[in-house]
Formats: C-alpha cells, sequence, structure tokens
C-alpha cells in the first residue's frame, strides 16, 4: 500500500511516499523569508506553500522512484494549523484524490509528532509523549494507535515558542531554538539563573511566558555591545530552564503513572542538550526516552503519511468532503 503525505500547517511545505509503512521518500521545504521577520507571517506562508507544493510533491513521488497512479491514498494534515496553510495542502490532496479516485485521509498535525516514534523504531503502546513544538506543549498517554488522551499541557506559551521569543529578545533569528542552542555553545548555564516556573492550579502544566518576560527584564540592563558579549551566557541559562522545566514535569508524570517507555516529539525534540539531559533523567529513573530521528522532529510528511497508513490499515478514513468545515482545526 502506497500512501502520499502532505504537511502544510505552518511554514514547512512537506510531502512524503510512504510504502508499506517504510519511507520511500520525505521532502521538506521550510520557508526561509520568515526569518527576517522574527516569526511566521501567515499571509506569506500560505502563498508559498501554494508555489511550492507541486515541485514539493513531485519531488517526493521521484525520490520515491514511483509514478502518481502507483498511490493508494491521499493523507494530508487538517490541522490545528495556521487556516490559510492548511487549506493550501487540503485542497491540493482533496484534488489529487477525486483526480485519481483514491480516498482522502486527514491527519491531526498533533498525531503525526505523537506517532513520529513509529517511523523507524517499533515503540511499544503504552508509552508517555512528552510533545513540544512551536505551539504545544503538552504530555500524552498513548494506549493504542486508537486510545491516547492528553495529560498535562503549558497554560500560555509552548517551549518552542518559549526559544522563538527568547531569540527575539536576544536579536537571533527565527526560529529561535536553533539560534539559541547555537547561541549557547561554551556559555555559563550558572551565570544568569532563570526560576522554573510554577503553575499553583496543576503543577504538573507548563507555563513560559513569565520565563521570556524574565529574560526581557535581564536584556534591558545591558548595552547591545554587553548583551552581545554575554549572548552564550545568558542563552545557556533560558535554555537550561526551558529544558529542565520539561524534564522537571516529565519526571512527575512518569512517576505519576509508572510508565518506563518516553518518546520526546516535536520540533524542540532537536535540541541536542535537551537529548543530553534527557538521558541523563532516562539513566536516574531507569526508564527508555526515545526520540524521533533529526529530520522527523520539526514539521515533516512523513509523519503524516505513516498516521495515514495506520489509519488506513484500521479503516479508520475521514473523507474530508464529507466532513464540516469546522474540522479543520485553527492553531
Ligand atoms: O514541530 P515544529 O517543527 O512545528 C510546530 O508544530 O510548531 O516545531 C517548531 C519549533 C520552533 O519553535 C523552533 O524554534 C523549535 O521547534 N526548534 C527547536 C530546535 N529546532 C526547532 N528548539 C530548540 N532547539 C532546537 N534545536
Ligand atoms: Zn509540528
Amino acid at each position: 500500500m502506497i500512501i502520499l503525505g502532505i504537511e502544510t500547517s505552518c511554514d514547512e511545505t512537506s510531502a512524503s511516499v510512504l510504502k508499506d509503512g517504510k519511507i520511500l521518500s520525505n521532502v521538506v521545504n521550510t520557508q526561509l523569508i520568515h526569518s527576517k521577520y522574527g516569526g511566521v507571517v501567515p499571509s506569506l506562508a500560505s502563498k508559498n506553500h501554494e508555489k511550492l507544493i507541486n515541485y514539493v510533491v513531485d519531488k517526493a513521488i521521484d525520490d520515491a522512484k514511483i509514478n502518481l497512479l502507483d498511490i493508494n491514498a491521499v493523507a494530508v494534515t487538517q490541522g490545528p494549523g495556521l487556516i490559510g496553510s492548511l487549506m493550501v495542502g487540503l485542497n491540493y490532496a482533496k484534488g489529487l484524490s477525486i483526480g485519481l479516485g483514491i480516498p482522502l485521509i486527514g491527519v491531526s498535525h498533533l498525531e503525526g509528532h505523537l506517532f513520529s516514534g513509529q517511523i523507524d523504531n517499533n515503540l511499544r503502546f503504552p508509552y508517555l509523549c512528552l510533545l513540544v513544538s512551536g505551539g504545544h506543549t503538552q504530555i500524552w498517554k498513548l494506549d493504542s494507535f486508537n486510545d491516547y488522551k492528553i495529560l498535562c499541557t503549558t497554560v500560555d506559551d509552548a517551549a518552542g515558542e518559549a526559544f522563538d521569543k527568547g531569540a527575539r529578545i536576544l536579536g537571533l533569528k527565527y526560529p529561535g531554538g536553533p539560534e539559541i542552542e547555537k547561541a549557547s555553545t561554551g556559555g555559563d548555564i550558572n551565570k544568569y539563573k532563570f526560576k522554573i516556573p510554577f503553575v499553583k492550579s496543576n503543577p504538573l502544566n507548563f507555563s513560559f511566558s513569565g520565563l521570556k518576560t524574565a529574560l526581557l527584564y535581564l536584556s534591558q540592563k545591558f548595552s547591545k555591545v554587553e548583551l552581545d558579549k554575554e549572548l552564550s551566557n545568558i542563552a545557556a541559562g533560558y535554555q537550561e530552564c526551558i529544558i529542565d522545566s520539561l524534564l522537571k514535569k516529565l519526571s512527575l508524570v512518569v512517576d505519576l503513572h509508572h510508565l518506563d517507555n518516553i518518546l520526546i516529539a516535536g520540533g524542540v525534540s532537536a535540541n541536542k542538550r535537551f537529548r543530553l539531559k534527557s538521558s541523563i533523567l532516562e539513566k536516574e529513573k531507569n526508564i527508555k526516552i526515545h526520540f524521533p530521528d533529526f529530520k522527523y522532529c520539526t514539521d515533516n510528511a512523513a509523519m503524516i503519511a505513516m498516521v495515514g497508513y495506520k489509519k488506513m490499515l484500521q479503516n479508520d478514513i475521514s473523507k474530508l468532503d464529507i466532513l464540516p468545515f469546522s474540522s479543520i482545526e485553527h492553531a
């Protein structure tokens, strides 16, 4: 069974071909135009998806060495995401589905990340997934492909958003995660300490908006020249606090649910310091923490094709043309 996956929920235009559960190709085009604006500009994102989608899908088909007519179903991200961006992928996928007379499978972007660990590993159920992306910071408990529930979430900003907003304060480019990671190299994590935020109403929940404000106040104490001189120390302290906060809550949830099988997925899971500190927690708690391959951490269509494939196997196919418009979730 050959599935074409399409992902256009934010600023990555991506297409992937999967055959019988194996990824044959995964083309990801990250729209670099947003970096100069310090964040994703929705109208530019949809325009660029429109320009790129044909090329990206053709390349995924060529790289996989298949023909368009070999595809048995199209899986597409139906949300959450930027509405204009989602519509480009959805309409393209719908056109293919009608033209080729094959099923159209609507996939939640979150499902994509939650099951991204299944692409190369055969991650056994049940597992906990710490989903850390630009829009979401959540811990889920997954018992099977059909049975999963959210345990805790952020009450304000997501961890990726904290990296992105922090980078903007420090004069770095978008996306902020890789920029802060780079800037932290050689920095002293103890010179500028940030406090791990505590959420009174539910200590398992995350909060990052105060952290960004603390960074703003700290940065205002320095001149531009001093800030550049202290950049690696400040970035290292800020990154450390985000990571420690994520791992602290994860550790609490592990204790509560007695699960030793963990997946950390989403864009922030590409962070190397985060991976290193997770391996320390792994040893301390005698648990197993899995990370997707780097290319499946940030947004990609392979994870969408994988969920589409599982849905096809289980006949859980949402025909988007009979779903109401409201089934497209906004970011
Ligand atoms: O999963 P993703 O590609 O898109 C969303 O679904 O949001 O995640 C993007 C987020 C951005 O906030 C970006 O700054 C962050 O992931 N990110 C990182 C790293 N690479 C991407 N954060 C920290 N360290 C990284 N290396
Ligand atoms: Zn994502």
